[in-house]
């Protein structure tokens, strides 16, 4: 399968920003401002936080806006004593689409291993929801030169139990550390780099078919200037938008970006 057969998605992760009004506007503002034509090329999804993802809902569908809804995580059982979790039967019951699983922001503050990564990958599949996982090294690992051993283990640990025919309803986010949130992008070249192991890694383990069919993002201060020279790698299939996508003007232009 080439890669231009692989649907572009551009995810727009809002993090702990923006209140319930601000999304409406954020959202309406971006529906006049991404065009029917740019939804016909590229998947679009945003991952509002969850005191928003009702409002979002009913804005998107109220107004037909041809958005996916996303959010930024869950917990790995849909119901029981997990104070202050969110379950992914709530939020596919709310037609949320795509679930952020295994955001660094997660892995380094909250703790979250690969094996809690898997189980929520489960769950969210589970609930015919698509789990966006997200792995990548610090900068002390690339610095080091385990960069590609360190995604490898990540993949292999939150992906651990799939099924090769899983991978079309997979997205994995590539976001080196060190580049999230510091204006720092990887190079065009190295993100092409371990996004192409990655889908070797999928390919050795799980086969040619899901590898083919998995598509990755890459993320880590993405804008509307580098994001044509990364999606015009083979092996980057969109993009995980964080301070950029809370500005409609800039997502907008970054959901535009010039097809290859
Ligand atoms: P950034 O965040 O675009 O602000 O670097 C990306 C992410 O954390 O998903």
């Amino acid at each position: 399968m080439p890669a231009s057969s692989r649907r572009p998605l551009i995810s727009g992760n809002w993090k702990m920003n923006l209140n319930h009004y601000d999304a409406i506007q954020l959202v309406q503002k971006l529906s006049y401002l991404v065009t029917k034509d740019d939804v016909e090329r590229v998947d679009v999804s945003v991952h509002p936080p969850f005191t928003d993802i009702r409002t979002v809902q009913t804005a998107l569908e109220s107004d037909r806006i041809p958005f996916f809804l996303g959010a930024q995580n869950c917990h790995s059982d849909d119901a029981g004593a997990f104070t202050g979790e969110v379950s992914p039967a709530f939020l596919s019951k709310l037609n949320v689409r795509y679930v952020i699983v295994g955001h660094s922001e997660r892995r380094q503050i909250f703790g979250e291993t690969d094996e809690f990564v898997a189980a929520k990958v489960s769950a969210v599949l589970k609930h015919k929801m698509h789990p966006i996982v997200c792995v990548g090294e610090t900068r002390e690992q690339r610095e080091a030169g385990s960069t590609l051993d360190v995604v490898a283990a990540q993949i292999l640990g939150s992906l651990a139990g799939r099924e090769s025919t899983q991978f079309l309803d997979l997205v994995v986010a590539y976001e080196p550390i060190w580049a999230i949130g510091t204006g720092l992008t990887a190079t065009a070249a190295d993100a092409q780099e371990v996004c192409a192991h990655i889908r070797g890694c999928v390919a050795t383990t799980w086969g040619a078919d899901a590898a083919n069919s998995v598509r990755i993002q890459y993320g880590g201060s993405v804008k509307a200037g580098n994001v044509p020279e990364l999606m015009a790698q083979a092996d980057i299939d969109g993009a995980l938008v964080g301070g950029a996508s809370l500005d409609a003007d800039e997502f907008a232009r970054i959901v535009q970006f010039p097809s290859a």
